[in-house]
């Protein structure tokens, strides 16, 4: 079985939580058919750029019904299972090269195997060396007609100007222990499993904005296959407990 948080990853654009300043202007965007040819995706980790990258490329290549993404036609079902010939996700801090974004270039030119729109995203942007991000910037700046290209980073201030100045550029912002928790909530209603909202409230706060982490804290939870009470998440991190700090604090 899948980690939660691939499970748990949004396919749809309601289902992104937080992030409206992103969400809500991509989405009109896209609507209106006004997509972008270079995004940069900058924030801390595990608050939805890939999720966000992938959102795109599944609403610029869906063939099912309105509203898009539909998240069930086998162009988002491709996307959602990382196999899209045309959704390219690329680790930059491996093929940072200048022979690495050589053959880019030269497969960014060739048209989408399934007619649609090519995706390219280029994850740690930053890792990339000035050398391969000089070779990338003609490209950036007039790629052809299909080609969308989506770096993200977690360190924006290493992306040359050059780039930056290239791209549209969305800052992710880091999520509150409110939104953490509410998604987790239905995470585990969907699961079937009773959880105190005291447990996913200490989740939300243990996250610290990420996403990622509350949904990798909860399927420790889960996985243990005990109750998922408050005190469970405090042994299970080995955190004081609530209540013996509670009685420390106690004057008698
Ligand atoms: N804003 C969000 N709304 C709902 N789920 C989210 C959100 N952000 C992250 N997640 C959850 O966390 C998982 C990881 O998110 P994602 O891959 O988008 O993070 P990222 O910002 O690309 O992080 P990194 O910098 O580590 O690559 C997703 O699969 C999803 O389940
Ligand atoms: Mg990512
Ligand atoms: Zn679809």
């Amino acid at each position: 079985m899948s980690a939660i948080y691939q499970r748990a990853r949004p396919v749809r654009w309601e289902d992104v939580v937080g992030q409206e300043h992103v969400k809500d202007v991509l989405r009109a965007a896209l609507s209106q058919g006004r997509v972008g040819h270079a995004y940069l995706f900058s924030g801390p980790r595990g608050v939805g750029k890939t999720t966000t990258a992938r959102l795109i490329a599944m609403t610029a290549n869906c063939t099912g019904p309105l509203p898009k993404p539909c998240g069930e036609c086998d162009s988002c079902l491709a996307v959602r299972a990382g196999s899209h010939p045309d959704v390219l996700e690329i680790d930059a801090a491996s093929n940072n090269s200048v022979d690495d974004v050589r053959d880019l270039r030269e497969k960014v030119a060739l048209a989408a195997m399934r007619g649609g729109k090519k995706i390219y995203i280029l994850d740690e942007a930053h890792m990339m060396s000035r050398a391969a991000f000089n070779a990338l910037l003609k490209t950036l700046e007039e790629p052809p007609g299909h080609v969308i290209f989506i770096l993200a980073t977690t360190e924006p201030e290493k992306i040359i100007p050059t780039i930056l100045s290239r791209c549209q550029h969305y800052r992710f912002r880091r999520l509150t222990p409110e939104e953490i928790a509410g998604k987790l909530s239905g995470l585990v209603e969907r699961e079937g499993v009773s959880a105190e909202p005291a447990a996913l409230a200490l989740i939300g706060r243990l996250a610290d904005g990420a996403m990622r982490d509350g949904e990798s804290l909860l399927e420790r939870m889960l996985a243990a296959g005990n109750a998922i009470t408050r005190t469970a998440v405090e042994e299970a991190l080995g955190l004081p407990l609530a209540s013996a700090c509670a009685a420390l604090r106690r004057p008698w």
